[in-house]
C-alpha cells in the first residue's frame, strides 16, 4: 500500500499542478501542530519567492481546488501561507481496513533486499558477560528484527572474542592450579579427555585471578603471553584447552543471551579470522598498501580534509602479533567470502569509534569490500547509575548482567505482588516477562549514541514511558477481548468492519496507528530504535485516551461495537508487532 503521506502528496501534487506551480512545492507533512489539523504543507512559502506572489494567495488558489476533494473534511490556508488539511474519516478508517486485509500490515514488498550483517553481542569467551556487553545485544537485537521486518536478509553474528591474552592466561594459570593435567606433560601423545578440567564457575574465578595475578607477577604475565602466542601458532595441548574454553563458556553464554531474548544465527569469533591472517597481510605489503613502520606493518588511513589526526592501522606489531583491527579487517575477508553482504553494521560502545574508522578505511583502501558495500558502525553511550557513574552493583564491582537481570525482575515481581493479583510461580514468571521489556525498552527509548541512567525504579513503573506500561496497555486489550469473546467468537474479530471514527479521540488512534510502516522504514534508516518506542508510546498514549472516552463492551449499537473491537484488536497487533521488533513480549495479565 502506499503511505498515507503519499497518498495526501499526489493530491497536492495534482492541485498545484492544476494551479501551474511547480509540484516540488507540494511536499507534505505530519501536522507540528496536532489541535489545528492533522497535514501540512508549508510549500506555498518556498512557491511564493519563485511564482513572485504572496504566499498565502497561493495556498487559496490550492485549497480552492482541493476542497471537493473527498479525501479531506477540511483544507484551510493559514497565514502566512500553511495549507491545513484534515482527512475524512471515512479515509482514515478504509486506509486502516487497507492495512487489516492486506497483511504485514499494508507494507510493499521490498524489491531490493539488502544482505546485511549485523555484528553485535561482542562478548568475551571466559570473561562473565557484563552490563558493557548488554546494550551491544539490547540494540543489535533490535537492529537486526528490524531490517527482517522490512524484508531483508539479516545475519546476525555474536563475533566472540576469543583469541586474546584471555586465553594465554587461563592455561598458565590451570598449569599452576593442576600441573598434573596431560595437556601441560610435553611427552603426552595420546588423546585429550573429552570432559573440560573446569566447570563454567571455575572458569569465571580463573580468569580474574589470572589478570590479576599478571598485573602483580610478571614473570607470570610473560608466560601468559607465551602461552598466547604457542596456541596462536596452533600448539595441539593449548588447542584442546582452548576448545574446552570455548565450548564450556559458550554454552554459559547461550543461556545469557537466551534469558534476554537475543539469538545470534552465527556463533563465529575472532578466532574464525585467524586462517585468513597471514594471506591477508602478505597481500596487503605486495600491493603496497602496508608498509613496514618501527618494526611494525601499518596501512595509512588518514585522509586530506580529516579535522583530527587519524593514525595508521596497525595490522601486525613488532613481535609478530595480530591485533584487534586485524582480526576484523580478516574477519571481513571471511564475510565477504561467505556471505557476500550489501550492508555491515557493527554495534560496540562509541568509545571503539576511532577503531572501526581505521578498519572500514582500510578494508576501502585494500579493496577487501566493493565500493557500494556499505560499513556502518553504532557507536553507542555508557549505562550509568543514577549517580551518573558507569553502573556498579551495590558493592562498587562491575555488575553482572545475571545479577541486574535478578534485580530488576525482583523489582517488577513485588510490584506485582503488591497488587495481590499474581502471586507465586506466575507472579516469577510474568515477571521475568516484564522485567526484560523493562530493561530492553529503558535502554531502546534512549537515543543509541547518548549515555542514559539506568533507573531500576522508573524502568520498572507500571506507569509513564516504561516498557511495562506498554505491556499493561497490551494486557488491557487482552483483558477486554477475553471479555467480548465469552459471548462471541475471537475468530469474527478479523470480519468486523471499521466505521469511520465517532469521536476525536477514536480518529487520533486511528491516524497513530497508519503511521507504523512508514516509522519501521524510517526507524531503520537511521538505525534509530528509539523512534520505534516513541511511536509504541505515541500508540498506547492514543489507545489510553480512546479507551476511557467510550465504553467498548456495553455499546448497544452492534456495528459500532464491532467497530471498536477490530479497531483495538488491530492496536494490539501492531503494539505486538512493534515490541517484537523490539525484543521483547507481553504476558497474558499483570
Ligand atoms: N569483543 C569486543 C569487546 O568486548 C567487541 C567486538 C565487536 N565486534 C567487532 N567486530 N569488533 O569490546
Amino acid at each position: 500500500m502506499k503511505k498515507m503521506i503519499e497518498l495526501i502528496g499526489d493530491e497536492l501534487v495534482r492541485a498545484f499542478e492544476q494551479c501551474s506551480y511547480d509540484s516540488k512545492y507540494a511536499k507534505v507533512s505530519i501536522s507540528n501542530r496536532p489541535d489545528l489539523c492533522e497535514y501540512q504543507c508549508n510549500g506555498a512559502m518556498a512557491c511564493a519567492k519563485e511564482y513572485r506572489k504572496a504566499p498565502i494567495v497561493i495556498a487559496q488558489e490550492v485549497v480552492e481546488v482541493l476542497k471537493d476533494n473527498d479525501i479531506f473534511d477540511a483544507v484551510e490556508a493559514v497565514a502566512p501561507g500553511f495549507i491545513n488539511m484534515k482527512l475524512s474519516g471515512k479515509f482514515v478508517s478504509d486506509y486502516i481496513e487497507g492495512m487489516r486485509t492486506s497483511g504485514k500490515f499494508g507494507m510493499e514488498e521490498n524489491k531490493n533486499p539488502q544482505t546485511i550483517i549485523v555484528d553485535y553481542g561482542g562478548a568475551n569467551v571466559a570473561k562473565p558477560l557484563h552490563i558493557g556487553h548488554l546494550r551491544s545485544a539490547i540494540i543489535g537485537e533490535c537492529v537486526k528484527r528490524m531490517g527482517r521486518f522490512l524484508g531483508n536478509k539479516v545475519i546476525g553474528d555474536v563475533h566472540l572474542g576469543d583469541w586474546g591474552l584471555q586465553m594465554g592466561l587461563i592455561i598458565e594459570e590451570l598449569r599452576c592450579r593442576k600441573p598434573e593435567l596431560s595437556y601441560f606433560d610435553e611427552s603426552f601423545t595420546g588423546e585429550y579427555p573429552k570432559e573440560a578440567p573446569f566447570t563454567i564457575s571455575e572458569l569465571e574465578e580463573i580468569y580474574p585471578a589470572a589478570s590479576k595475578k599478571a598485573k602483580e607477577n610478571e614473570e607470570f604475565a610473560k608466560k601468559a603471553h607465551e602461552a598466547t602466542l604457542k596456541l596462536q601458532s596452533g600448539d595441539r595441548a593449548f588447542t584442546a584447552i582452548w576448545k574446552h574454553i570455548i565450548a564450556v563458556s559458550v554454552a554459559d553464554l547461550k543461556v545469557n543471551y537466551g534469558n534476554l531474548n537475543v539469538e545470534f544465527d552465527l556463533w563465529k569469533g575472532e578466532s574464525d579470522a585467524q586462517p585468513y591472517i597471514e594471506d591477508m597481510i602478505n597481500d596487503m605489503i605486495a600491493k603496497g598498501y602496508a608498509y613496514e613502520s618501527q618494526g611494525a606493518t601499518v596501512i595509512d588511513v588518514s585522509l586530506p580534509d580529516d579535522k583530527k589526526e587519524i593514525p595508521p592501522c596497525i595490522i601486525r606489531k613488532s613481535d609478530g602479533a595480530a591485533l584487534y583491527a586485524t582480526s576484523d579487517l580478516a574477519t571481513i575477508i571471511e564475510r565477504e567470502k561467505l556471505y557476500s553482504p550489501d550492508r555491515y553494521i557493527y554495534l560496540t560502545d562509541k568509545r571503539q569509534e576511532l577503531h572501526f574508522v581505521q578498519v572500514f578505511r582500510a578494508a576501502r583502501k585494500t579493496k577487501l569490500v566493493k565500493e557500494s558495500t556499505s560499513l556502518e558502525h553504532l557507536g553507542f553511550g555508557t549505562m550509568n547509575g543514577k549517580d551518573g557513574q558507569p553502573f556498579k552493583t551495590r558493592s562498587g564491582g562491575v555488575m553482572r548482567l545475571e545479577y541486574l537481570i535478578k534485580e530488576v525482575n525482583d523489582a517488577v515481581k513485588a510490584r506485582l505482588e503488591e497488587s495481590g493479583k499474581i502471586v507465586g510461580q506466575e507472579a516469577e514468571d510474568t515477571a521475568r516477562i516484564i522485567g526484560l521489556a523493562a530493561i530492553k525498552y529503558g535502554d531502546l527509548s534512549n537515543q543509541a549514541s547518548k549515555d542514559y541512567v539506568f533507573d531500576i525504579d522508573r524502568f520498572t513503573s507500571f506507569e509513564g514511558n516504561t516498557g511495562p506500561y506498554i505491556l499493561y496497555t497490551i494486557v488491557r486489550i487482552k483483558s477486554i477481548l477475553a471479555k467480548f469473546s465469552q459471548e462471541n467468537s475471537m475468530s469474527d474479530i478479523g470480519g468486523f468492519k471499521l466505521l469511520p471514527a465517532a469521536t476525536a479521540e477514536e480518529k487520533r488512534l486511528m491516524l497513530t496507528l497508519l503511521k507504523f510502516v512508514d516509522v519501521m522504514e524510517n526507524a531503520f534508516a537511521e538505525i534509530a530504535p528509539h523512534k520505534i518506542c516513541q511511536f509504541v508510546y505515541e500508540v498506547t498514549d492514543a489507545f489510553s485516551t480512546f479507551y476511557n472516552s467510550v465504553k467498548i463492551l456495553s455499546e448497544e449499537d452492534t456495528a459500532r461495537k464491532q467497530s471498536y473491537i477490530a479497531l483495538i484488536s488491530y492496536t494490539k497487533e501492531i503494539l505486538e508487532a512493534a515490541i517484537d521488533v523490539l525484543g521483547f513480549e507481553a504476558p497474558e495479565r499483570m
